[in-house]
């Protein structure tokens, strides 16, 4: 990245620092005032305003003061206020050299930059404030007015997380979305460009036509997704990076099976604009507000509770009592207070969704001592991406306030490739960890897997246990979990809390609680309809959840009468039920579909919406095109035959025969009940409804 500001003297920066901070304060100060605030005459002041106002820092407003000597009034650009940032870091770092300077010649000795004090106390570094890339209140106000005018983006939920650390200082050093210099250092070499290390690449990705629209030196405002402006970036880099190169070099393979690397060629725009950002507001959040904390809020609490010593446990899961008996030994081993950070951004796909974690985490902190332990929870948006993950899940707690970090057998481990192999070594994140700990400033405390053992009715490290061969060692894994929880098992009071199984359940019933989908596509005339119904008198019979049926006809009388037959609008018509029925399917009802679905790509989509919540069961109804036609008993064959009917399914339209349904039934010589009782069976052998 190139600056686009001229380079400066240390005495016209540190001028340019004061002009910009005083207009920021009192932006309608007469030029006289101006001049004393900084300090230099009123002619170098006005060839001060000039150059700042040429360089976009600043710009003119008309005032309407009656006095003449206030009628010109300068305010700060967006792009002003994050030099103002910029040069405050400055100011200060040339200020703690001096005073470092100073102390080393009175005493002999060197303070190593911590100028900060507390009253009279010395503050700890991890405790004293970190820099925030938001502007003063009053400044905000204003942005927010001029914005109106500027080029928007439209931010990606994984972009607010990320806009939010920025902001926040939870991704400090970081300034903004990065240059391009600072994205090539990373992706390579885990160093930004002026040296420091950093392991994930935080870029700012858009569709190539909007980042047409958007020039270099131009400033853009960053919005949420209802439109609430949160801050501007002054776009300096602008390219077109190498998605390949990103995968292999920052998530290991250029695999889509990692999550971070399907989102990067599936969900990422394809270029990235990179500049400092300028913070305006946080994000909104409805949910557990009380419970979320910047960096500085929680350097603050520890310094209010004297905690010197802080270990974070960041965890993506609910906690059960290894996870406690863990974070215990842990906080003893660092000799610490305990900081709980679970993350509450974007994590696994598939994982427990952060609402009902954030209850089991409410319903066990009581098991915890009070006066040692805090729970906060992180907007992070996690990549999964092993040991830089766990390097830069560091930094980020460092910035927090804390002094250690527990790092896990695969953290942040993402699942297997698309080979069914691990993307990493179990321990190359503590390896990766352990490397650079010194230069980070935060020191990792390695987890322990911890087993119950039977007959001393307790947890502990599996390394430890002597006795290995004369005890009983017990573990529940998570694929085990998920399975009893699934089939409404018993989960056992020591592998987790009673409270904590109890809100688990909530949220994932036993299967035969739970929404599902059946779809049955096939032929105009196979019969759909007619198994359709007979499938949703039987189960309506069975009782127990709410049952819909979305038959094809139904549908499109009801949901899609304004579309057609061509590929677009059956396409429409078929992600409309699918839609329907991933809602029926959430929220625990049965939703039985019955369209033709003719292309393999719409099913497999509406699949995927599905199986989110619940189980999707295809079912192809193969009556053969000639025995439809033979029965055609709307008369719709006769009326294709005779070109009357374009686009007709099977007569002048492709029809996909399904490669992988969960069930195929041919109706030519079976009974309607019976093909609507094999269905029941495949449901009953699912564990979907009781036996
Ligand atoms: S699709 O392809 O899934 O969107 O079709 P679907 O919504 O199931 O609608 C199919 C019913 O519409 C009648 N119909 C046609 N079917 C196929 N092709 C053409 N061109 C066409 N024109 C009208 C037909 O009666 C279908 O009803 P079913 O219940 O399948 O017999």
């Amino acid at each position: 990245m190139s600056s686009l500001l001229p380079i400066r003297t240390d005495e016209e920066e540190d001028h340019l620092f004061r002009l910009l901070r005083q207009l920021d304060l009192a932006p309608q100060a007469s030029q006289r005032a101006l001049a004393t605030a900084v300090n230099i005459s009123l002619g170098r002041l006005n060839a001060l305003l000039r150059s700042a106002t040429d360089t976009g820092l600043i710009k003119i407003t008309q005032s309407d003061s009656t006095d003449k000597r206030k009628r010109v009034a300068y305010e700060l650009t967006p792009r002003g206020g994050s030099e103002k940032n910029r040069l405050t870091n400055a100011f200060l770092k040339r200020k703690f050299a001096e005073y470092d300077a100073l102390h080393a010649e009175l005493t002999g000795t060197t303070l190593g930059f911590s100028p900060f004090n507390h009253r009279t106390k010395l503050m700890q570094n991890n405790l004293a404030p970190i820099p925030e890339l938001y502007v003063s209140f009053d400044s905000a106000q204003k942005m927010k007015m001029e914005a109106a005018d500027l080029t928007s983006h439209d931010l990606t939920p994984r972009q607010i997380c990320d806009l939010e650390l920025l902001m926040n200082g939870g991704f400090n050093p970081l300034k903004g979305f990065m240059s391009e210099a600072d994205y090539n250092g990373v992706v390579n070499d885990m160093r930004l460009a002026d040296g420091a290390l950093w392991p994930m690449p935080i870029t700012l990705d858009v569709k190539a036509d909007y980042a047409d629209t958007v020039e270099i030196g131009q400033d853009i405002a960053l919005r949420d997704q209802e439109g609430v402006i949160l801050g501007t970036m002054t776009v300096t880099d602008k390219w077109t990076p190498n998605k390949a190169v990103e995968a292999e070099k920052v998530f290991g393979a250029d695999d889509s099976a990692h999550p971070a690397v399907n989102y990067l060629h599936n969900t990422a725009g394809d270029v990235y604009l990179g500049g400092p950002v300028t913070g305006i507001q946080q994000p909104v959040h409805y949910d557990f507000r009380g419970r979320r904390d910047t960096p500085n809020e929680l350097r603050a609490y520890f310094r209010k509770m004297g905690w010197r010593k802080v270990v974070a446990f960041q965890t993506r899961n609910p906690l059960h009592r290894a996870h406690q008996e863990l974070t215990f030994r842990a906080a003893k081993e660092a000799q610490a207070n305990l900081l709980i950070h679970p993350v509450v951004g974007l994590t696994k796909p598939g994982d427990v969704d952060h609402f009902t974690r954030v209850r089991c985490y409410e319903a066990v902190l009581d098991q915890y001592p009070a006066s040692t332990t805090a729970m906060s929870l992180l907007n992070l948006a996690m990549r999964m991406a092993g040991p830089r993950e766990a390097v830069w899940h560091g930094l980020i707690r460092k910035n927090h306030g804390c002094t250690h970090f527990i790092v896990g057998r695969d953290h942040a481990g993402p699942g297997n490739n698309s080979q069914g192999e691990d993307f990493y070594g179990p321990y190359d994140a503590q390896d990766l960890f352990r490397t650079h700990q010194e230069e980070m400033g935060i020191e990792m405390v390695d987890f322990k897997h911890m087993v119950w053992v039977s007959e001393r009715a307790q947890y502990e490290a599996m390394d430890e246990i002597k006795d290995k061969e004369n005890v009983t060692i017990l573990n529940i894994s998570g694929t085990e979990l998920r399975r009893r929880l699934a089939e409404g098992l018993e989960i056992p009071e020591w592998f987790s809390f009673p409270q904590v199984v109890a809100e688990l359940r909530k949220t994932k019933p036993a299967r035969s609680n739970q929404g599902f989908t059946v779809f049955l596509t096939g032929f105009s005339g196979s019969g759909k309809s007619t198994i359709a119904n007979a499938l949703m008198v039987k189960l309506m019979e069975m009782g127990g959840r709410p049952v819909t049926l979305l038959d094809g006809d139904i549908v499109r009388k009801n949901l899609s009468s304004e579309l057609g037959f061509s590929k677009e609008h059956r396409d429409l018509n078929i992600r409309r039920i699918g839609y329907v029925a991933s809602e029926i399917t959430k929220n625990g009802g049965i939703a039985i579909c019955a369209p033709i679905a003719p292309y393999a790509t719409t099913r497999r989509a509406v699949r995927e919406d599905i199986e989110e919540f619940g189980a999707f069961i295809e079912v192809h109804v193969a009556t053969s095109i000639e025995e439809c036609e033979r029965r055609d008993r709307k008369g719709l064959y006769k009326l294709a035959r005779e070109g009357k009917i374009k686009e007709f399914t099977g007569i002048s339209d492709p029809y996909d025969v399904p490669e992988n349904p969960e069930m195929s039934m041919e109706t030519e010589n079976v009974e309607v009940d019976n093909c609507a009782h094999q269905i029941i069976l495949k449901l009953e052998s699912m564990g979907l409804i009781k036996a």
